[in-house]
């Protein structure tokens, strides 16, 4: 099936979901913590929810906006006689109510997972043909938010839209709903083809595989989500799934990379989610808790960012679909820019093995790919480097030397003229105007490759 075809079935299925999905929550990405990349299947229990949640408040987490504590597969062991989920006896003595209500004297949310298919990928049992009765009780346990993953039901694997998989979603979100409980709802289907409907069907849906390192930030979350902007926003985001951390675990990167993924699902406007709490290194922390950061990533406006220059190989939406592009990483550089409210913030990436230098003109950050963020002809801005927190004064470029192997660094950008004063329209106004979406380029590199993901803009 070939990108229009895609295009044509969003448009089917869309019509297809009715309504939508409107339970009011979500209006910027989650935030909070998942329990499977520090315990995976070993040591998901009531004792190590409760020492997390506790290491949460202790961490002054739940103040800084993450305020979700969400148990990943493994806690359930059977369906009972009455078809109901039953929690492992050994891991919940208690059940999960108790675990509910910990999560909650805590001033946290509480997060369970599931799966669509009859079985989750860890083996436990799955919603499918159970969606009113699961709905039911999670909303008896007083869950605030559902994971649901995508093992073992139809099409699992599948890459392209398969109607079988958002059928099954959708009876789940419809299950949900009718438990009046408002559940924030986030599918974890692996493939960037839920991003269109995702809107319809749930809160955030996962945009590729598990992020376990840098090169699995690459390959299945950055250069996936840099096609995906315009599904995203208030209600709904796109899932690059969650950030790894750089605690000496399996699931590790490199400090500056650590930091590096943080800056980026910001300026992604993705779903914050730590993944690493009992061992979290202390840079890790410093990371997490820079406020000036998670503000991008929760601004209110919920524009999700894009690449603005870069001089980086052709990437579309067929060869992002490749398996052969699932190796390597690029020797190149990138710059993220998202609008927010007072302005833009700008990532500026390198994904080579040796340090490189960017100068990148700050006008630049401009895009008009986004209706709702038309962007005016701008010259300087006021500059500030949110990890080193100092106010660098007015420039036109910004030039730095970026560290090897997933070096960043990341400002925030005011420009000098307010960005929404209006233009009139008149010779002199359209003259100010920025002639063309991409300008001049600046820097070293190819020209920017805009076309390729224009014309997918304009095929999805
Ligand atoms: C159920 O869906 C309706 C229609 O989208 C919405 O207005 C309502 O808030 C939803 N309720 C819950 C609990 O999600
Ligand atoms: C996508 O990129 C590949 C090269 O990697 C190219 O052959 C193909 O024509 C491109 N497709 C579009 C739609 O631009
Ligand atoms: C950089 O080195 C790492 C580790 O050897 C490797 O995995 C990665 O692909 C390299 N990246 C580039 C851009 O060559
Ligand atoms: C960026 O600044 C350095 C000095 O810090 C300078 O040597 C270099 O020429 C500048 N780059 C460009 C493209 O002007
Ligand atoms: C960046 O490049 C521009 C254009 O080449 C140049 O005018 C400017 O001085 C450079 N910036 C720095 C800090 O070197």
């Amino acid at each position: 099936m070939g990108l229009f075809a895609w295009g044509c079935l969003a448009i089917g299925l869309q019509l297809e979901l009715g309504e939508g999905h409107d339970n009011g929550l979500g209006s910027t990405p989650q935030m909070g913590y998942n329990t499977w990349n520090d315990f995976e299947c070993h040591g998901v229990s009531a004792e190590n929810i409760r020492k997390v949640a506790d290491k949460m408040v202790t961490l002054g987490l739940p103040a800084l906006g993450y305020e979700y504590l969400i148990i990943d597969d493994c806690w359930a062991k059977k369906r009972g006689e009455d078809g109901v989920l039953v929690p492992d006896p050994d891991a919940f003595p208690q059940g999960m109510k108790p675990v509910a209500d910990y999560v909650h004297e805590s001033g946290l949310k509480f997060g369970i997972y599931t799966d669509r298919g009859t079985w989750t990928c860890a083996g436990r049992p799955g919603t499918w043909g159970y969606e009113v009765t699961d709905a039911q009780t999670f909303a008896s346990w007083d869950v605030d938010y559902v994971k649901t993953d995508s093992c073992n039901g139809p099409d699992s694997l599948d890459d392209r839209p398969s109607s079988a998989a958002i059928a099954q979603y959708k009876l789940f979100r419809d299950a949900l709903n009718a438990t009046g409980r408002p559940i924030f709802l986030a599918l974890s289907g692996w493939h960037n083809w839920y991003s269109p409907f995702g809107k319809g069907l749930a809160n955030s849906w996962r945009i590729g595989y598990d992020v376990r390192n840098w090169r699995s930030a690459w390959n299945y979350a950055i250069r996936v989500n840099a096609f995906l902007h315009d599904y995203a926003g208030p209600g709904g985001w796109n899932d690059p799934d969650m950030l790894v951390g750089s605690s000496d675990t399996a699931v590790r990167m490199t400090p500056e990379q650590s930091r590096t993924q943080f800056s980026l699902w910001s300026v992604m406007t993705a779903p914050l989610l730590l993944g690493s709490m009992l061992s979290m290194t202390d840079h890790d922390l410093e990371t997490y808790t820079n406020r000036e950061v998670i503000a991008v990533d929760q601004d209110p406006l919920g524009i999700q960012g894009q690449i603005v220059w870069e001089n980086c190989p052709l990437r579309n939406r067929t060869n992002i679909r490749q398996k052969q592009y699932y190796d390597e990483i690029p020797a190149c550089q990138q710059v993220w820019a998202k609008p927010i409210q007072d302005g833009f913030a700008v990532v500026l990436l390198n994904l080579e093995n040796n340090s490189a230098r960017v100068n990148f003109s700050i006008s630049d950050v401009c895009w008009s790919s986004t209706e709702l963020q038309p962007c005016d002809f701008f010259e300087e801005a006021a500059v500030r480097d949110l990890w080193s927190k100092e106010d660098l004064g007015r420039m036109r470029f910004i030039n730095v030397t970026l560290a090897a192997d997933g070096g960043s660094r990341m400002f925030k950008v005011v420009p000098k003229a307010p960005r929404k004063q209006e233009v009139k329209p008149g010779p002199r106004a359209s003259k100010k105007r920025r002639p063309s979406l991409y300008p001049q380029r600046v820097g070293k590199g190819p020209p920017l490759q805009t076309d390729a993901v224009h014309f997918l803009q304009r095929e999805l």
